[in-house]
């Protein structure tokens, strides 16, 4: 069995792939597994990557994967020369084009399996906004909103403040991860400079009160035959929000407790959550959800990742890790169930 992994892409979330992608092939490496790793460059470009590393590129050349004939497929150089068989992908990839359906309508057309979610699961999970929508019909709490389109005439700080019940507010791009180009403002000043930095970034916006609360996630794990629900991570940041510089930089001052002290009750209505929104949008394989616990143990789900970071500090990765589960184990499982 050959597994071509995917990473990069014209996503925002282009060098946090690279991480992810490059924390997997480590593992991988010292596995049985077999990988090809491909990238695609910042134009939506596949190129093979020679050396397995994913942090410092050497040149690579293009490639095309491509059905050779039922149930085969191949990576093919410029030259129309078979590189090998891929039987099956993994899309490493964040955000754009990789988590939001498109690279898995790409592989659905050419007939190649893949790990992670389909086109439907994936496409509503990197929508806040449709996320919210699904997650208010299963009576799962989500934290209030409001939707800003770019055409839109724009409230005033104070109008969405008093609509939001709250003087500091939270402006996020709908359609992004990792953080890039969510911001927190308390004025009209700060709301305007988070408008422009978010609408570089997507067309649509949610704006929401900005809550005092812990910040919890839960990853599931599916395979052939169960889905389960990994124990609590905490993330606490001790200044501002957790925001790029905290999830990446390694000298992040953001800590992560694997796993949290939490109530036990509160504990099991968060799995149950984790696993019922998994389920209800259709998700498979892997999806990390993301949690608000506020002081009075008001639970809010903030979001679902279809394809959450693995870099050697992500929580996914690392919430398996603690339950015994390791990289190689997980991706292990995802073929199995794939090609079962
Ligand atoms: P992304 O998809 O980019 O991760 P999130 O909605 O998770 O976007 O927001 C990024 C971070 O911003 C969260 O992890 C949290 O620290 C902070 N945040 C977002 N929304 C709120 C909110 N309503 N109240 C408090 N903190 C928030
Ligand atoms: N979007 C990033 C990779 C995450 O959710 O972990
Ligand atoms: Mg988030």
């Amino acid at each position: 069995i050959n597994l071509a992994i995917i990473a990069g892409s014209a996503s925002s979330e282009h060098d946090v792939s690279l991480r992810s992608a490059q924390t997997i092939i480590d593992a991988l490496q010292a596995s049985h597994i077999s990988f090809t790793p491909l990238y695609l460059d910042k134009n939506n470009n596949l190129l093979l990557i020679e050396s397995n590393n994913y942090e410092n590129l050497s040149p690579s050349k293009s490639v095309v994967l491509k059905k050779h004939a039922m149930n085969e497929h191949f990576l093919y150089d410029s030259d129309g020369t078979i590189i090998n068989k891929i039987d099956l992908v993994f899309p490493v990839l964040h955000g754009q084009y990789g988590e939001d359906g498109a690279i898995q309508g790409y592989l659905e057309i050419l007939g190649i399996p893949y790990i992670g979610s389909s086109i439907t699961a994936s496409a509503i999970a990197m929508d806040k906004e449709l996320t919210k929508i699904y997650l208010k019909s299963l009576g799962i709490p989500t934290v209030p909103h409001y939707i800003l389109h770019r055409d839109a005439s724009i409230p005033s700080y104070n109008t969405l403040s008093e609509n939001l019940n709250s003087v500091v507010l939270f402006v996020k791009p709908a359609r992004c991860g990792s953080s890039i180009g969510v911001s927190k403002v308390s004025n009209q000043e700060e709301l305007t400079i988070a408008l422009q930095e978010a609408f570089r970034h997507d067309g649509k916006l949610l704006i929401e009160p900005a809550l005092n609360v812990r910040e919890l996630e839960i990853a599931v794990l599916e395979d052939a035959t169960s889905i389960q629900a990994s124990s609590a991570g905490e993330i606490v940041c001790t200044q501002g929000f957790y925001d790029y510089t905290q999830k990446y930089d390694t000298s992040s001052s953001a800590k992560l407790y694997i796993p949290t002290q939490l109530n036990s009750e509160i504990l099991q209505q968060i799995q149950n959550y984790a696993i019922k929104t998994h389920k209800a949008l259709n998700c498979r394989h892997l999806s990390r959800v993301d949690f608000f616990l506020t002081g009075d143990n008001q639970i809010y789900v903030n979001e679902i990742n279809t394809l959450p970071g693995f870099t050697s500090h992500s929580m996914y990765p690392l919430l398996w890790q603690h339950a015994g589960v390791s990289i190689t184990d997980l991706v292990s499982r995802w073929i199995h169930s794939v090609l079962a």
